[in-house]
């Protein structure tokens, strides 16, 4: 199987399950069990791995709260900081292509009595097709706002929000500022003073770790967020989310995200090269195909130059995640392409959405109609993906286009 579909979830890193085995094994204890040594041992890792993984978002260690995931703590993030008593404002503001497991928690705050306002974002005419109407934005944003929630990275298009913008707004009218970094973490530097953002979900297997595990940060220095716990118990974490930690996740959390850091820009250059060559490859084998969400000439221009190799990779200059590609077979469906392929994974939408097979949100938040959206794949190419599998992806895709494209033509 080729393997196209790490928007979805990635592959384990093997560093990340070496480091996760013994804490499977011999080292079981409970990282609150600091009363014998086994516990202290174990509580001694932990404590190490989260002070690094807080420090390689640009954290303290005790801005970071341990989840099961982002869909935990965007929940944690929304309701927490929303519902908090001394929170007095009744109005938060996100955006139309956010994923479920932020529009859900929105939903959640509505029941509570708050305003939700939903900006739209630049349609399919742009360039920047999908990244927010900062106009919009602007009007949205006052003085009753609490929070304002805009996603760094999205799952579908990969337009890559202006969150250092977007954080100028909000404290001019002083509300918080939470972002989504799922699928930004691991993939492109993320700084949480760079972005000046209050709150970041983030989870660690949209970066080669395991799943079941990601974080919270809840910036305490310079500003302190109030945020009310949304699962209470034995008080672990400041309060801020009981239970035993799941600690080979968090190591092998750790490990993965390290190991990503650590060879950052390459991966980036090659992983934007292996998109462009997949991008190329479609565009000349499949007439009328089209490219969904921001324009990737984005990326290049950068440098001026063209060249990829010269690029420095900044995220306020990227309109789209380097390993990101979304495109329009229509009239082909997205659908019909997947099933005459049953050796690539590539997705339609958000797997998170896949109880609600309708046709993507953000796609049509973009101006795509329904048949157009239900038309489109989505690849997210990963940091194990290589040519030869890019190329192969290419030409089985190109030929299924041709043979569904015929017989549509027949019928
Ligand atoms: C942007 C975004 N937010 C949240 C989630 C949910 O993450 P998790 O699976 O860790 O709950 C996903 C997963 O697809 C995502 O892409």
């Amino acid at each position: 199987m080729i393997y196209l579909d790490n928007h979805a979830t990635t592959p384990l890193d093997p560093a990340a399950l070496s480091a996760m085995l013994p804490m499977l094994g011999e080292q079981f204890a409970n990282a609150g069990s600091i009363t014998h040594a086994a516990g202290r041992a174990v509580a001694a890792q932990i404590d190490a791995a989260i002070t690094d993984v807080a420090r390689m978002i640009g954290a303290a260690d005790d801005e970071l709260v341990i989840t099961s995931g982002a869909t935990e703590s965007n929940n944690l993030a929304l309701l927490g900081a929303c519902l908090h008593p001394r929170q007095t404002r009744r109005k938060v503001v996100s955006v139309v292509t956010e994923h479920k497991a932020v529009l859900d928690p929105l939903s959640r705050l509505k029941q509570h009595g708050f305003e939700i306002e939903l900006v739209p974002v630049t349609d399919r005419s742009m360039s920047t097709a999908g990244l927010i109407d900062m106009d919009a934005l602007a009007s949205a944003v006052d003085d009753r706002t609490a929070l304002v929630s805009v996603m760094l990275a999205n799952n579908e298009i990969g337009a890559l929000q202006p969150l250092p913008q977007i954080a100028e707004l909000c404290r001019a009218t002083g509300c918080l500022l939470h972002t989504d970094a799922t699928q930004a973490v691991g993939r492109m530097a993320v700084d949480v003073d760079a972005l000046d953002v209050d709150l970041l979900s983030f989870s660690a297997h949209k970066f080669y770790g395991p799943k079941g595990v990601g974080g919270l940060f809840v910036r305490r220095r310079s500003r302190r967020v109030k945020m009310q716990a949304q699962i209470v118990g034995g008080g672990q974490q400041h309060n801020f989310r009981s239970g035993t930690l799941n600690t080979a996740g968090i190591v092998g959390m750790h490990a993965a995200l390290a190991s990503c850091l650590q060879s950052l820009d390459e991966d980036q250059i090659r992983i934007a090269k292996l998109r462009d060559r997949l991008l190329k490859s479609l565009k000349s084998h499949c007439p009328n195909m089209r490219l969904n969400g921001p324009m990737i000439s984005a990326f290049r221009g950068i440098s001026g130059t063209g060249n990829l190799e010269s690029v420095e990779l900044k995220h306020d200059q990227l309109l789209r995640l380097p390993g990101n590609l979304n495109c329009c077979f229509y009239p082909v469906e997205g659908q019909s392409l997947m099933l005459a392929l049953p050796d690539l994974a590539v997705s339609s939408g958000s797997a998170c959405t896949s109880a609600n097979p309708g046709p993507s949100h953000v796609l049509q938040a973009i101006g795509m109609s329904e048949e157009e959206a239900r038309s489109s794949l989505r690849f997210g190419i990963g940091r194990f993906n290589t040519q030869t599998e890019i190329d192969q992806a290419a030409s089985w895709l190109s030929e299924s286009y041709e043979q569904l494209r015929k017989l549509i033509a027949v019928n």
